[in-house]
């Protein structure tokens, strides 16, 4: 059969530079070829390293259900169909533009405002990412980005740009905060190894960490960024999924207006998304918010690559319009994350003295096995990661996919599925744990030195009374009392 020569195409064609190779894409294709379903597949392996949020289809489809109109394919919503199918500027609806924008400013406590007219629109945060590369750096420029991180940076800064990332290695002897000290040391290793730096990129709330950066940390970032004259990306699209009081969230651009920093405004940009606070990853809404104004004129027209459906705009422009609604979502969002985190990690510790990371946002909880490792190698991280899936029968992500410096450590996402799967997660783990006595011996010897891994239950760190008394509920009863999801049913 002919094949066709790779020299007859491009590098980005013949490069590896999507990442699909690596065991966070692997994982995937595990739980593809064997998904668990309850009744068609029960022995199937469950998705656990899909950060989706699923946990508030019910409250969405009922504001469907109660708002045709926002629709341009219902009876009542088909007179705008002309006018929105024809819309193409790439500038955007002004009306999902400042919708987006109030929407920002609440998920952030309307501690901040957000101009509506640098609102830029990319296919998802995934497009953003990439944009604001091409924005910012030159084939060969770097990024300093704190490790561990999101696999898909990999893919997302570096494979069309020809972009580099340079880790900033954090560890989890400090909860792998990102320190003035790693972020200095990349810095002077990039120097040294003559690569031009052209920002920092970081993740608050952090995936796959679940932690948020405190105002201190943000404001050093803030100071280092502007003494060497590099830009600040800040990934937020985890921001309305921080289901505690305390720690506050803070935002970067919260940060910019305190008195006591001096900061060029140039160098910052916030890199957001509907996929995660709402739960949309398939409506493809993507943000640049850029301070800069050339970097925003700039990422406007190479919206064009990458534009949101005006079918979505109109819908997203409608039901975000809607502030009860909005603020119903979003509290009862975070109550339901705060619960199903909860009760996960608290499964995991009380059943088989698993712990996590203590975390305060995100779909996942970030778990550390560095116990059952024979030896504290990548090797051992990747085997036991194989038992954990053919065994064990869940699909986890290794901490190695995220760049994690230590082995052992894995991410579990709790909000993906329903409370019966989640059930079963847990039982799986215990059944697995109880089978393989030397695996409980060495979770029982675990001593609990770190306050910061312990499971934190004290309820001043719950946002409302109204969470206290849900977790109450859901710590005491075998039953969480969160709805089943009708997506993850409809699709597993
Ligand atoms: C930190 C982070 N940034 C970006 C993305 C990509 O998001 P989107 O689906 O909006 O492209 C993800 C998705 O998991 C993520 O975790």
């Amino acid at each position: 059969m002919f094949r066709l020569s790779c020299k007859l195409l491009s590098k980005v064609a013949t490069s590896d530079g999507h990442g699909e190779n690596s065991p966070y894409f692997d994982g995937w294709k595990a739980y593809e070829s064997d998904p668990y379903h309850p009744i068609n597949n029960p022995e199937g392996v469950i998705q656990m390293g899909l950060a989706e949020n699923q946990l508030c289809f019910d409250v969405i489809q009922n504001w469907l259900m109660n708002n045709p109109k926002a629709s341009i394919c219902t009876p009542e919503g088909v007179d705008a169909f002309k006018e929105i199918a024809i819309f193409q500027d790439y500038h955007g609806l002004s009306e999902f533009r400042e919708a987006v924008a109030k929407f920002m400013a609440k998920v952030r406590g309307n501690n901040v405002k957000f101009d509506p007219d640098r609102i830029v629109m990319s296919g998802g945060a995934t497009g953003a990412h990439e944009m604001i590369a091409f924005c910012l750096a030159d084939p060969g420029d770097a990024f300093l980005v704190p490790t561990p991180y999101y696999p898909a940076f990999d893919r997302d800064l570096k494979w069309r740009t020809g972009v580099q990332i340079i880790p900033v290695v954090c560890k989890s002897s400090n909860n792998f905060k990102v320190t003035r000290e790693a972020i200095e040391g990349a810095y002077k290793g990039a120097e040294e190894a003559n690569i031009r730096v052209q920002g920092l990129l970081i993740t608050n709330p952090s995936n796959p960490l679940g932690t948020t950066l405190d105002r201190e940390t943000l404001k050093s970032l803030v100071r280092f960024v502007n003494e060497k004259n590099i830009h600040l990306v800040c990934d937020e699209i985890y921001a309305a999924t921080v289901f505690m009081s305390e720690p506050n969230y803070v935002s970067v651009a919260e940060i910019i207006e305190e008195e006591d920093i001096e900061c060029n405004p140039d160098l910052i940009h916030i890199v957001y998304s509907l996929s995660k606070d709402m739960g949309f990853p398939g409506f493809r809404v993507g943000i640049v918010y850029s301070y800069n104004d050339r970097v925003m004129n700039c990422a406007r027209k190479m919206s064009s690559f990458g534009l949101v459906s005006s079918q979505t705009q109109h819908m997203i422009a409608s039901m975000l319009s809607d502030e009860e609604f909005v603020d119903k979502f979003i509290t009862e969002s975070k109550t339901r994350l705060a619960v199903r985190q909860q009760y996960f990690s608290m499964g995991l510790y009380d059943q088989v003295g698993i712990r996590c990371l203590k975390s305060n946002a995100g779909l996942f909880v970030w778990m550390d096995l560095r116990k059952l490792l024979k030896e504290q190698t990548f090797e051992d991280e990747m085997a036991l990661w194989k038992v954990i899936i053919d065994e064990v029968r869940l699909n986890v992500s290794p901490g190695s996919s995220f760049h994690c410096s230590e082995p052992g450590w894995f991410r579990v996402c709790f909000a993906n599925m329903d409370d019966k799967a989640m059930e079963l997660a847990l039982t799986r783990i215990r059944n697995f744990v109880l089978k393989n006595k030397d695996i409980a011996l060495s979770l029982k010897k675990q001593c609990w030195h770190s306050s910061n891994l312990r499971l934190n239950l004290s309820s001043r760190n719950l946002s409302s009374r109204r969470m206290e008394e849900i977790m109450l509920v859901g710590m005491m009863s075998p039953h969480s009392p969160l709805p089943q999801s009708p997506l993850l049913q409809a699709r597993t």
